[in-house]
């Protein structure tokens, strides 16, 4: 049976739906995110995010099946976000879900977040079996081994802070607003993604990551070029541009390193690999993208990462995974829950 699936993604701060079909692709990706309200707050406000979710929900349900020209009676399945994430945000999506497929006898099928953006590649095109690949997001960062579909092995992944989340931070300490990945970006293009700083890189053979250090080491950085106050917090030369764009170029050409030398190892363990997929938030990085398209090239391996749309969070990608497990006959009951 050609299935149709609406997926549903509440486990942050972005309420968004999505109608798949499995003959027709992709019909509707739709999303409210709630980060202008919590800009204010420097970061997501846990509560504020399940109350917005709460209003928006319905709507943005209903406005994903209105873009695919769809009515609910056309859904076979919902698959909504059931872990990880804010329990208070995975609840409306959940009891969302379960209200529309109890009262409408629908499929359910409970989806992993990460699962999602690790196959989220794949959404836009056809990726040779197993794939190496990199998520990134403000939330997590690791690497897989994708065997198939639903089939995947962490590698490795961050023991403190995530990517996005570093840059998210050290943006912060330059007074840009959350999430500061984008004005990152802007400031590294700037300045010509040179190395100016050489912050460390952890140099081991792990494949985990920790941009925690790098975090610290910037903040260390800064407070000996007299930019940065630690007692009182304070970004001292908020009008010194040169060095806010040297910093984020430093940072990013960092990250890059990081990236790559992971890669490299886990290349080494997982010779059978076809391809190298970067997924998540940061995946948005037009210069990561370039810079790990590059090294795979040079490994004569196919690289693929999302478009912008199913980089983010997104129910896209909800859905897509929706897909294969109802394929497979793997549903859920109505008392679905959080994990
Ligand atoms: O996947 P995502 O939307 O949400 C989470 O699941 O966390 O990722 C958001 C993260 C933020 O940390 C943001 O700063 C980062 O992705 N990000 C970027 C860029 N655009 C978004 N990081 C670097 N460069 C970008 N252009
Ligand atoms: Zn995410």
């Amino acid at each position: 049976m050609a299935q149709i699936i609406l997926g549903i993604e509440t486990s942050c701060d972005e309420t968004a739906a999505a109608v798949y079909s499995v003959e027709q692709g992709m019909l509707s990706n739709v999303l409210f995110s709630s980060i202008d309200e919590q800009k204010f707050y420097g970061g997501v406000v846990p509560e504020l995010a399940s109350r917005t979710h709460l209003q928006k929900i319905n709507e943005i349900i209903d406005l994903a099946l209105t873009k695919a020209n769809k009515t609910i009676d056309d859904i076979d399945t919902i698959a909504v976000t059931n872990r990880p994430g804010l329990p208070g945000s995975l609840l409306v999506g959940v009891c969302t879900a379960k209200a529309i497929a109890w009262a409408k006898q629908k499929k359910i099928i409970g989806i992993n977040h990460l699962e999602g953006h690790a196959f989220s590649a794949c959404i836009e095109n056809t990726i040779p079996f197993p794939f190496l690949c990199i998520t990134a997001s403000g939330g997590h960062t690791s690497l897989y081994i994708i065997e198939y579909y639903g089939n995947y092995r962490v590698l490795g992944q961050t023991v403190d802070d995530a990517a996005g989340e570093a840059f998210d931070k050290i943006a912060k300490m330059m007074n840009v607003p959350y999430p500061g990945g984008p004005q990152i970006e802007t400031w590294a293009s700037q300045a010509g993604f040179k190395d100016f700083f050489k912050y460390p890189r952890a140099n081991n053979k792990v494949i985990n990551f920790s941009f925690s250090g790098l975090k610290t080491a910037v903040l260390y950085d800064l407070v000996k070029r007299n930019a940065y106050d630690l007692p009182t917090k304070q970004f001292l030369q908020d009008d010194n541009l040169e060095l806010k764009q040297q910093v984020a170029s430093s940072l990013l050409v960092c990250v890059k390193d990081i990236f790559i030398q992971k890669l490299t190892l886990a290349l080494s363990q997982h010779p059978e690999a076809q391809a190298i997929t970067f997924v998540g938030g940061v995946a948005c990085n037009k210069y990561l993208k370039q810079q790990l398209s590059q090294f795979a090239q040079k490994k004569s391996l196919p690289f693929f990462a999302p478009t912008p749309q199913y980089c983010t969070d997104n129910a896209g990608m909800i859905a897509y995974v929706g897909s294969y497990k109802a394929a497979r006959g793997e549903f859920d009951d109505y008392d679905l829950d959080i994990l």
